[in-house]
């Protein structure tokens, strides 16, 4: 007879194989590097593709410096739970629904210690205890490196479609994001593309383009690990101001050049997201995350 922790295992991984297979594409932003703007383009990519009409779920797993509330205009929002005790995740628009450990948290300041299997604990919980709905997608924001996080996203969800990237031009970055390029290697999880970001900064007084971290860097080396590469967005003052405000900039700047860069790297991906996700098992570690 199964004792009851079994029953409980049991339980949880048919409520989580339930939850996602009502998501229909599910991707990982992550990046080696810290700051180089993952957050940014998840919240960017998740609002781009619920403004065309794509029901989109936007976690947050970076447990120790979530900032998706903050640059989704969210922070201290209070949470609900509906009747069967599931979380009410907020929403953002029409199409938009966004959860992030920030939120769970009493203050945004609070710092909490997280060993690995808590961190894996939690990121079920955010998706399965979380009433998501069916969705079309699901863009998942990780902390930099290639750590518990980002091994726990790929270990409790199943046909994840895959990572983009995220990097800045200069050489420093990119050393870091060939590291990102072998983990997904080794995991097996298709790399979607790479994202050059705050690649060229234009002088809003003289219109000149001045390449504070270089420019292209991104770009060859997709090229040389024979990954695609998704495409750049500039260094941009409104992108900065925006977040600051919680306004995801595509939603308020929707005609700038930027904006027109970020619809343009999420036609891109949208190309090399397959109508149905990889039935490939991904190369899975036999431990669970360090503890
Ligand atoms: N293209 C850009 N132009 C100007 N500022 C940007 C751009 N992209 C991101 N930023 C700014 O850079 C800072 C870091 O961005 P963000 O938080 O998205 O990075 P991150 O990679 O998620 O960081 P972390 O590693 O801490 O999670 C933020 O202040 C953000 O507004
Ligand atoms: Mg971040």
């Amino acid at each position: 007879m199964q004792n009851s922790q079994q029953f409980d295992e049991q339980l949880e991984k048919v409520e989580l194989e339930r939850t996602l297979s009502r998501i229909k594409h599910k991707i990982l932003v992550m990046s080696g590097k810290g700051g180089v703007g993952k957050s940014t383009i998840a919240a960017n990519l998740a609002t781009l593709l619920s403004l065309s009409g794509h029901k989109t779920g936007l976690i947050d797993i970076d447990f120790h410096g979530p900032s998706i509330p903050k640059l989704m205009g969210l922070e201290g929002k209070a949470i609900e739970l509906d009747k069967q005790n599931k979380i009410i995740p907020l929403g953002f628009g029409d199409h938009l629904l966004v959860m992030s450990l920030g939120l769970l948290l009493k203050g945004a300041d609070d710092a909490v210690i997280w060993r690995g299997p808590m961190k894996m604990g939690a990121i079920k919980q955010l998706v399965k205890d979380v009433k998501w709905g069916d969705l079309d997608f699901m863009i998942l924001d990780s902390p930099p490196g290639t750590g518990d996080e980002p091994l726990s996203v790929v270990q409790t969800i199943d046909k994840l479609d895959g990572a983009i990237i995220v990097t800045t031009p200069q050489e420093i970055s990119i050393s870091d994001v060939r590291r990102s390029v072998r983990f997904c290697e080794k995991l097996n999880l298709p790399v979607l593309g790479v994202v050059e970001n705050m690649s060229g900064f234009v002088c809003p007084h003289c219109g000149k383009t001045v390449d504070i971290f270089k420019t292209g860097g991104g770009e060859s080396m997709a090229s040389e690990m024979n990954v695609p590469f998704l495409g750049r967005i500039p260094l941009e003052k409104d992108i900065v101001e925006a977040s600051d405000e919680g306004k995801p900039f595509v939603y308020f700047y929707g005609k700038s050049q930027s904006a027109r860069a970020f619809e343009e790297i999420t036609d891109r991906l949208l190309q090399n997201i397959k109508p149905q996700s990889t039935d490939k098992e991904h190369n899975l570690p036999d431990s669970s995350p360090s503890e």
